[in-house]
């Protein structure tokens, strides 16, 4: 593998942010609620999508091939705003970057915020079929709860259901229905929101869930995570008073007009996609 070009980084330089696609907007949406007068990078794999399916080599070759341009491109911190990837990727990020920047995953914040309230409850967890064959919230929240219980739900069916724009009726409710009422997710203390994707139907899934099921979702603890690590680095922009609006960025390596159209379910606002396939 090429070394990596690293640009020089401040406080000016943007967070970088990369997911399979557009549902990493969803932290990218919180990180700039947490942090408005940050610059956001956004890298959306929409060629190599649905992440959920693929192996962990595969997702590996693709999460670092973001990295080096996130990195190339002066990015001050690398996001994993994406379950599978952040479940059998985080390492070799990590490895590719060494100390030059921080990398935050979105599984650490929600295993350890579970693990600690829970230690000895039980805690389901719904995402992609390569974020479960991973295991890895279990071995997450096993360093911080080793007696708490927890059971994980392959749910590929709301990935497809979000982005066709299935939520808030009765499909969803219908779907959502199906995969909570398994037997595996009965009686438990807490559901992880496992995707990125699913804060979009946090609302539904809570009111299916009974009321003492706390429903956890990461967006925006990634951002206090991502706020945490550039304010150790003295690498915060500072308050967006009295500053220009910051100017995002977002890429797609396919840009089709179906994702710009989700972009606003996502992010709150369309956004303008950029096509930029690292693969081409
Ligand atoms: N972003 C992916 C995740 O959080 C879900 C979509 C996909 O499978 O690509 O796991």
């Amino acid at each position: 593998m090429d070394s990596l070009n690293f640009s020089p980084v401040n406080a000016q330089s943007p967070i970088g942010i990369f997911d399979s696609g557009i549902g990493g907007l969803t932290v990218a949406a919180a990180v700039a609620r947490k942090l408005p007068a940050e610059r956001i990078l956004y890298y959306g794999d929409t060629a190599h999508l649905p992440y959920g399916e693929k192996s962990p080599t595969a997702l590996r070759s693709y999460a670092e091939g973001i990295t080096d341009f996130l990195v190339s491109e002066g990015c001050k911190a690398v996001v994993i705003a994406c379950n599978s990837a952040s479940a059998v990727a985080t390492a070799s990020v990590k490895k590719r970057v060494g100390k030059s920047v921080p990398v935050i995953d979105v599984i650490s914040p929600t295993a350890h915020y579970a693990g600690l309230k829970y230690g000895r409850g039980k805690i389901g967890v719904i995402a992609t079929k390569a974020t479960v064959n991973s295991r890895i919230y279990a071995r997450r929240i096993g360093k911080y709860a080793p007696d708490a219980k927890v059971t994980m739900l392959a749910t590929p069916l709301l990935v497809a259901m979000i982005e066709e724009g299935f939520f808030n009726n009765n499909i969803s409710k219908a779907v959502i229905a199906s995969y909570l009422d398994r037997a595996n997710l009965r009686d438990i203390d807490a559901l992880i929101l496992g995707c990125t994707h699913f804060p979009l139907i946090k609302s539904e899934i809570r009111m299916h869930c009974a009321q003492r099921t706390e429903v956890i979702d990461s967006a925006e603890m990634i951002a206090d995570r991502t706020a945490e690590a550039l304010g150790k680095r003295g690498l915060l922009r500072g308050n967006a008073a009295g500053k220009a609006k910051p100017e995002h960025r977002f890429y797609v390596s396919d840009l089709t007009p179906s994702f710009s159209e989700s972009t606003k379910i996502f992010f709150g606002k369309k956004l303008k996609l950029q096509q930029r396939n690292l693969w081409a």
